[in-house]
């Protein structure tokens, strides 16, 4: 029950242990949506949230900032940890249930020794620069999964690897759960709506808008018949005299994280260091016929 009576939305159960979500759980009928998250929540999983309400009669979201997606020099401490802001997203979203375990809750054994293995995708784009990082999401999404229980999982396509890697996962272990992707958000400027957007000085802010302009600039050659390479080339001009921002990969694949075709549906990905915060970024792209 998300709202009363008056239709004032009510605020959602919180769940600390796996006890507690465990009985809260028991007490859902109907279709059972989870979305999954690390906390910090900002209108890109109000999107999640809405998309879940619209399929679903409850909605649990989980906030747990999972240790092992997270390399020894990367930012799992000075991650944002902004707990009672996200239960008031929540509420205002119409979320029935947060689970917000400790790490000990997520991992009373401590590290697990068993990881799932997120194969070769894993180990290209994201996880070439991120070693383990997709063996540490997937094993979190997994337990999340077993622990929720929900007929539909919702993740953005802001991470559009993860996001490929998760279907993969479900499809290849028979994970009884419907995967939905749902688009990014972002600011009236481009900016693809992150967490780690508040890491930003406004300068690097400025900086960062390269990654959606690349997008876009990629996308549009693309769509004019360039091909693969000229449309790739033309997103890197956007990067041209930009300072402060170190690019990973710009690459053009197909859907599915595939070598790119010689036309129709593609996916343009870009990573890039900007001062010391990583973002990431993607968006379609069609490659129209070479005229
Ligand atoms: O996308 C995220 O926020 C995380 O990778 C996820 C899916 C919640 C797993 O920790």
């Amino acid at each position: 029950m998300t709202r009363d009576q008056q239709g004032v939305a009510v605020a959602p159960e919180v769940a600390r242990t796996r006890g507690e979500l465990a009985a809260a759980r028991s007490r859902m009928t109907g279709t059972v949506a989870v979305v999954m998250t690390m906390g910090a929540l900002h209108e890109g999983h109000a999107a999640l949230l809405r998309a879940a309400r619209d399929r679903a009669d409850h909605v649990i979201v989980t906030i747990f900032v999972n240790p092992l997606q997270f390399g020894p020099t990367e930012d799992f401490d000075r991650y944002p940890r902004t707990l009672d802001a996200d239960l008031e997203l929540c509420q205002r979203e119409g979320a029935a249930l947060v689970f917000a375990p400790s790490a000990q809750e997520m991992y009373p054994a401590g590290e697990p020794a068993v990881r799932v293995n997120p194969g070769p995708l894993g180990e290209r784009l994201e996880g070439a620069s991120r070693p383990g990082f997709f063996h540490g999401v997937l094993t979190v999404v997994l337990k999340l999964l077993q622990l929720t229980r929900p007929d539909l999982a919702f993740f953005g396509e802001k991470d559009y690897q993860q996001l490929a890697l998760i279907r993969l996962m479900v499809r290849d272990l028979e994970v009884p759960v419907e995967i939905v992707g749902v688009p990014t958000v972002r600011e009236p400027d481009g900016l693809a709506l992150s967490s780690r957007n508040r890491y930003l000085s406004a300068p690097e802010r400025q900086a960062a808008l390269s990654l959606s302009a690349a997008l876009r600039a990629g996308a549009a050659a693309a769509g004019r018949g360039a091909g693969a390479e000229a449309a790739i080339a033309a997103a890197r001009e956007a990067f041209d005299g930009v300072e402060g921002v170190e690019v990973d990969y710009l690459v053009l694949t197909d859907p599915d994280l595939g070598p790119a075709p010689g036309s129709g549906p593609a996916r343009l990905l870009v990573a890039a260091r900007v001062g010391t915060t990583r973002l990431i970024d993607n968006a379609p792209a069609d490659l129209a016929p070479a005229q």
